[in-house]
């Protein structure tokens, strides 16, 4: 079976490598192709992953080239990673949009629609070349911002594209746990968009246990999201936010926080990266060493950070490791093997939402099996997240609009009408700011 990485140069490929490595069941990935447009990044991650093959008796075979057709071409499952504009285009959406007092964060508010909009042409070249070279491929997507990046390409490619996050998934391994509960045996009825999502039940033996959490302070109050969001907000909520509804229901604290870091996180990881990929032109640099070094220093800044900005708790290690790269094999081997399995991914909604038409991705339980993806009916959301969720889903449908016609007053309607961008004229600004800096926007006229 073979697997092609989009973005084959970036420094998460190793995760996934590894968890490729684990897998020693019938069935499993043999040939991996590394596709990215830069060379040296390709070179370097490569070299990472000899070493990590090296110690693994019949580890997939390993090559890499900067030719998109000729990576897709056969391909059985696509991962599409990329990070358009690289950490320097992260940075900018970031610092452009703290300029003008508002968000700047990699997914959530102005910044990610920044980003989307660099990205969406180049997600729709893929899903055409895709559709073109290896139709019955499926198309698993990481690149961010997930949802609207997946619902660009499922135009294209139909339910073929899932899109997949850690974020639900930790979230509801916390909660298990601070429930005393086997977070493989718990249902998780969570809902919304990537990085917008609610969980407001957990079933363990057909009993809804998070009841008992809202119920008691003290349980809310020990884990990630209760002190991010605080036991009295969660218990008016009577759902557990994904963590990225801080930037919404913290907003004003949030932005001032960002804007007083010396580095934002775009920052900071363009910087470190760019050590680790310098390192590695040195043709003596222990790969996988120098590799490991650097993650374990991105981990520990990742604490350090969301304590001070966001006055996050500490994760364990299962959360730092990401968990993207599980999803997408627990993805994988469900629908190359039809091993039944449930998983939190980004879908067409499909009627699972009645708010929202069938063809917008939404982030939902799904059955998966050989045929793919499948939401599971859920409740409806409350009135308060239904608008945040249709208010986002609004401005991601002008993105799209945006990125198809070119269109700069559509860029600006899009930024004006997030919740999170509170004036025309400031949306204005950002389209001025953005476009100044990033050539993947010149393409708005
Ligand atoms: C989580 C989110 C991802 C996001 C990442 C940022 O894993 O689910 O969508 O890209 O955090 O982490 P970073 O270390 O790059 O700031
Ligand atoms: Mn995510």
């Amino acid at each position: 079976m073979k697997l092609t990485i989009l973005g084959g140069g970036g420094f998460r490929v190793p995760l996934v490598y590894g968890a490729l490595l684990t897998d020693r069941a019938e069935g499993r990935v043999t040939e991996v192709v590394l596709h990215d447009l830069d060379d040296s990044r390709l070179y370097a991650v490569a070299r990472v992953l000899d070493e990590q093959a090296a110690v693994v008796p019949d580890a997939p075979r390993v090559t890499a080239t900067t030719d998109l057709d000729e990576a897709l071409r056969g391909a059985d499952f696509v991962f599409s990673a990329i990070r358009v504009g690289g950490l320097e285009g992260r940075a900018n959406d970031e610092r452009v949009a703290l300029a003008e007092g508002v968000l700047g964060q990699e997914t959530v508010g102005a910044g990610g629609i920044a980003y989307g909009l660099r990205t969406v042409p180049v997600a729709v070249d893929i899903a055409r070349r895709v559709a073109r070279l290896a139709p019955d491929a499926w198309v698993i997507n990481f690149t961010n911002p997930a949802g609207l990046v997946t619902e660009a390409m499922s135009r294209h490619l139909g339910d073929r594209v899932i899109g997949i996050c850690d974020s639900p998934v930790g979230l509801g391994r916390r909660i298990a746990r601070v429930l005393g509960a086997d977070p493989k045996e718990a249902w998780i009825d969570y809902v919304g968009l990537n990085h917008l999502g609610w969980v407001r039940g957990l079933r363990v033996a057909g009993r809804d246990e998070l009841p008992r959490l809202l119920a008691d302070p003290g349980l809310l109050g020990s884990f990630e999201e209760g002190k991010l969001f605080g036991v009295d907000w969660l218990q008016s909520l009577g759902a557990i936010p994904n963590e990225y509804l801080h930037y919404y229901y913290f907003n004003r604290e949030a932005v001032r926080a960002y804007q007083q870091v010396e580095k934002t996180r775009g920052a900071f990881l363009a910087d470190q990266q760019a050590r680790f990929y310098e390192e590695m032109k040195r043709p003596d640099a222990a790969a996988l060493t120098a590799w490991d070094r650097t993650r374990a220093e991105r981990e520990a800044t990742y604490m350090a950070e969301n304590r001070e900005t966001a006055g996050a708790g500490e994760r364990d290690a299962d959360d730092l490791s990401g968990g993207y790269e599980k999803v997408a094999l627990a993805l994988m081997r469900a629908i190359a093997r039809d091993e039944r399995t449930t998983l939190i991914l980004n879908v067409r909604n499909q009627g699972t939402l009645a708010v929202l038409d069938a063809d917008a991705v939404i982030e939902v339980p799904c059955l998966v099996d050989a045929n793919g993806a499948h939401p599971v009916a859920v409740a409806p959301l409350p009135d308060h997240a239904t608008g945040l969720v249709c208010a986002v889903k609004g401005v991601e449908r002008e993105v799209l609009a945006a990125a198809a016609s070119g269109s700069r007053a559509t860029a600006v309607k899009a930024f004006a009408l997030h919740p999170l961008v509170d004036s025309v004229n400031v949306a204005r600004k950002l389209v001025e700011g953005y476009t100044d800096v990033h050539p993947g926007l010149a393409y708005l006229r």
